[in-house]
């Protein structure tokens, strides 16, 4: 049976989760280490948990050694563990053809987009093609494809960009519009899983029907992958890039992973050097320990902790809440949020809202969050979750918030 409790809107808090949750906080010694604190920034980095650590300790003090080229032991068992990741990402994001899949290893999501849009689209497009790229998300996914298009017509092949039209209430993509927009010569579609300033869910798994069946669908995923389950065969697309370090991996990893159903397949570009072994390895242990937490828990978890934090603030007359304001009361995926909230004071400026926050223990970020040219015109705070975050930490900063007015 699953007990909840309820709050002012009705939404019920998951109180079934607290003795799973409270294991695995404390399996992340930075975040016990500061129990007066509250790391509330994990959609720019995520903490690490014991596990990941030492993974990479027994690594480095076992196996070191380079990939792919030695015949001694230390180096077998490098390649060993990269291909094992490899394999392990797949898995993760329910590849239903892993054999017909390639995946690359990058620093981050930034690193994945342009990967793409630099080895790959720039070949893939012909003269009168068009792109879809989502104006309104993150700059590193506008800005590769906007590139793509200039390198082109330096080359004297013209593609057309498109401006992925969203829905005014809810900044969900807007479907039906999208689906007028797309036309034979579209052949890219730039989208994201999760926005990371309202925190809505996409519902990618919309685009498909939109724009047919030849369009290359591309998948920033950099805030769903560790939050909520990423299954390639249900969204229907063909490149999905994460972020490892926002998926409680190392810093300075992330991954493409690429169908080669469509197009040419995302050649591994020649020879790449050195491979980020240490990441690797971490980023293996990092989606185990995901896997073994339970992905829809923490997604359940992150989600009500977001709707906690939404309950509280809602009430509070100086803040705006960005993003879809009936989100509450309707809880349709769409709505959700999914462990994200960006809100603005009326009269503090979000700058100074950050370290009035930091000076009551508390770590948000605070700004435009790098949104493209079609997002907010003014700064806000964004306060961001995982697993490791409480609801005891949420009714503090609601509290703090309170007495700001
Ligand atoms: C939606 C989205 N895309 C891309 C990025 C960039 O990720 P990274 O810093 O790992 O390159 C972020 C992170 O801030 C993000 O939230």
């Amino acid at each position: 049976m699953t007990v909840t409790s309820t709050r002012g809107n009705g939404m019920a808090f998951p109180e079934d989760l607290r003795d799973w949750q409270h294991e695995l906080r404390v399996q992340f010694p930075i975040i016990t280490a500061h129990p007066e604190l509250a790391y509330l920034d994990s959609a720019a980095t995520a903490q690490k948990p014991q596990a990941v650590l030492d993974a990479v300790h027994t690594y480095l003090t076992t196996s070191n050694a380079n990939a792919g080229r030695g015949t001694y032991t230390w180096a077998n068992r490098t390649t060993e563990l990269v291909e094992r990741t490899r394999d392990r990402v797949k898995e993760f994001l329910s590849d239903p053809a892993p054999e017909r899949s390639g995946v690359h290893f990058t620093s981050g999501t930034t690193e994945g987009l342009r990967t793409i849009a630099r080895d790959w689209l720039t070949s893939y497009l012909t003269d009168g093609d068009e792109i879809v790229v989502p104006v309104a998300d993150h700059e590193a996914n506008i800005a590769p494809w906007l590139e793509t298009q200039r390198l082109l017509a330096a080359q004297g092949t013209h593609v057309r960009v498109l401006r992925m039209p969203y829905q005014a209430g809810s900044h969900d993509y807007d479907h039906v519009a999208l689906a007028q927009l797309a036309g034979p010569r579209t052949r890219f579609v730039a989208a994201t899983h999760v926005h990371h300033v309202y925190g809505g869910n996409m519902n990618v798994h919309r685009i498909r029907q939109a724009v047919g069946p030849d369009a290359v669908i591309c998948l920033d995923a950099a805030q769903s992958v560790g939050h909520l389950p990423v299954s390639t065969a249900d969204l229907d697309v063909d490149f999905v890039v994460f972020s490892g370090h926002k998926a409680l991996a190392l810093p300075g990893t992330g991954a493409v992973w690429a169908r080669q159903a469509r197009g040419p397949a995302l050649a591994p570009g020649g020879w790449n050097g050195t491979p980020n072994t240490t990441g690797i390895v971490s980023l293996g242990t990092a989606l185990d320990w995901l896997q073994a937490a339970g992905i829809d828990r923490i997604e359940r978890w992150t989600t009500a902790l977001a709707a906690r934090l939404t309950d509280g603030l809602r009430h509070l007359d100086p803040y705006e809440i960005l993003g879809c304001e009936l989100s509450l009361a309707a809880g349709s995926p769409v709505q959700q949020r999914q462990g994200i909230v960006t809100f603005r004071h009326r009269d503090i400026a979000s700058g100074d809202l950050g370290f009035i926050l930091f000076s009551h223990g508390f770590m948000v970020r605070s700004d435009n969050h790098c949104q493209g040219s079609a997002g907010e015109k003014t700064g806000s705070v964004r306060v961001s979750l995982h697993v490791y975050n409480t609801p005891e930490e949420i009714d503090r900063l609601v509290a703090v918030l309170a007495s700001l007015r």
